[in-house]
């Protein structure tokens, strides 16, 4: 993005904010720690990179950029003109880390979003009431570290403290590596925003999932972000000899982790709750010999709902089971809770002002769920989250083949600037 002349810049239309939205994404994914796939985990290389590129868009959208304690890259626009609100300030924002392999537009979309937004608003010489601030948090996938949301707990004041010391794989803090990439963990309050300073929270994103393709609209508005809790499941067994140790011998972790495994799918697939899911998508056999049996197995749970009681009775389910297992197979079992958020709902004002905007540009309005997890179960300890969603071709996410047409982007961008006029509106108190 150059730097515009906001005097002569001519306002864009939705056709040219998609076909300007795909370009900065497009831009966004060349930067990866994988050469040939996206791959851009917390505090890596990539995103470094990539904090430096969204701080230049962000600056030349007009807005003044700093970077936070976490990795967060902050832009902000103080309010235009003066009013109860003007000291007061609209958070946008979204995620640009991503999944080992994954598509450009998780979380990188939203936040290509907002800066548009800001800079369609000069553009077309709007004068708002609030300020605005666009965050592009860096730890949403939660992939490096096991901590999850660590970028945006801080924004909202609730970050917890031990996840400084939590290790990634290479056995590096989440401290080392926030010093390494040259932010300052004793900073770390200085990133909550005073909630008294905040009008709500506003995220677009790609739906991830088959609903508004379906249902032929291209946006969609959130209900409520689906709880989610995530594990690390241990099993203990004991090393032995493949060829010696006979069957009814053994304590073979692996074994009893797949046996754990497959209770974990019949509880989720139980037909306790259409929406109830659980995913291992992380496991490592020690000491992992074709010829030993395994001593020691770990693996990932993460287990959701759209409402929290499906899915607490379907963790307890599992815990009573992968224990019955354990006794039998003679193995320890160790499931640790490390991230719990509760299913999240969106404030009705803010759903309103995404209505609004998909209204304005003669949509149906349709509201659905989201499956996923976002910033927002962290940014809802400050403040009333609204998320927009975005048809993305046959659902697909988390995965390179994830795509969203320019022209349904454009439309998304339209409708987020609906939604902060509509803010406006009712910030001046023009909504009846
Ligand atoms: C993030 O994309 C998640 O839902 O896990
Ligand atoms: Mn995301
Ligand atoms: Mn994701």
């Amino acid at each position: 993005m150059s730097t515009p002349h906001y005097e002569t810049l001519p306002p864009s239309d939705a056709v040219t904010l998609g076909e300007r939205a795909q370009r900065l994404i497009s831009s966004l994914a060349t930067l990866t720690d994988e050469p040939g796939r996206i791959t851009r985990h917390y505090l890596s290389p990539a995103h470094r990179r990539a904090t430096d590129l969204v701080g230049d868009w962000m600056r030349a959208a007009g807005l003044a950029v700093s970077l936070d304690a976490l990795g967060t890259v902050r832009g902000r626009q103080e309010a235009r003109r003066a009013g109860p609100s003007s000291g007061k300030r609209l958070l946008i924002g979204s995620h640009i880390d991503t999944v080992t392999d994954g598509g450009a537009y998780d979380g990188n979309f939203g936040v290509v979003a907002g800066i548009l937004a800001v800079d369609e608003l000069r553009r077309r010489r709007v004068s708002l009431p609030f300020g605005i601030e666009v965050l592009a948090f860096g730890d949403e996938e939660g992939v490096r570290f096991p901590t999850t949301l660590a970028s945006s707990s801080a924004v909202a004041g609730a970050f917890n403290p031990a996840f400084l010391d939590r290790r990634d794989a290479a056995g590096v803090s989440l401290r080392e590596a926030l010093v390494a990439f040259g932010c300052d963990p004793d900073a770390i309050p200085d990133a909550a925003c005073d909630p008294d300073e905040i009008l709500g929270y506003l995220e677009v994103h790609i739906e991830q999932g088959p609903v508004l393709e379906h249902e032929k609209l291209p946006l969609g508005v959130v209900t409520s972000i689906a709880g989610q809790s995530r594990f690390k499941g241990i099993v203990l067994g004991e090393a032995g000899h493949a060829g010696t140790a006979p069957m009814n011998l053994r304590r073979d972790a692996l074994a009893a982790a797949a046996e754990i495994m497959g209770e974990i799918e019949r509880i989720a697939r139980a037909g306790r709750d259409d929406s109830l899911v659980a995913t291992v998508g992380q496991l490592a056999v020690t000491p992992g010999a074709v010829n030993v049996i395994p001593a020691r197995v770990d693996f990932s749970l993460d287990i959701r709902a759209a409402s929290d009681a499906p899915r607490l009775a379907a963790i307890a389910e599992i815990r009573a089971r992968a224990r019955e297992i354990g006794e039998r197979r003679h193995v320890a079992f160790l499931l640790e809770g490390y991230h719990e958020s509760p299913t999240t709902p969106c404030a009705p004002q803010l759903q309103a002002a995404f209505a609004a905007g998909i209204d304005a540009l003669g949509q149906r309005v349709l509201r659905l769920t989201s499956g996923a997890g976002h910033d927002g179960h962290a940014i809802h300890h400050l403040t009333g989250v609204g998320m927009l969603f975005v048809r993305c071709r046959r659902g697909i996410s988390h995965n390179p083949l994830e795509f969203a047409e320019p022209a349904d982007m454009g439309l998304a961008v339209e409708a987020l600037i609906g939604a902060i006029l509509a803010l406006a509106r009712d910030e001046d108190g023009e909504r009846s």
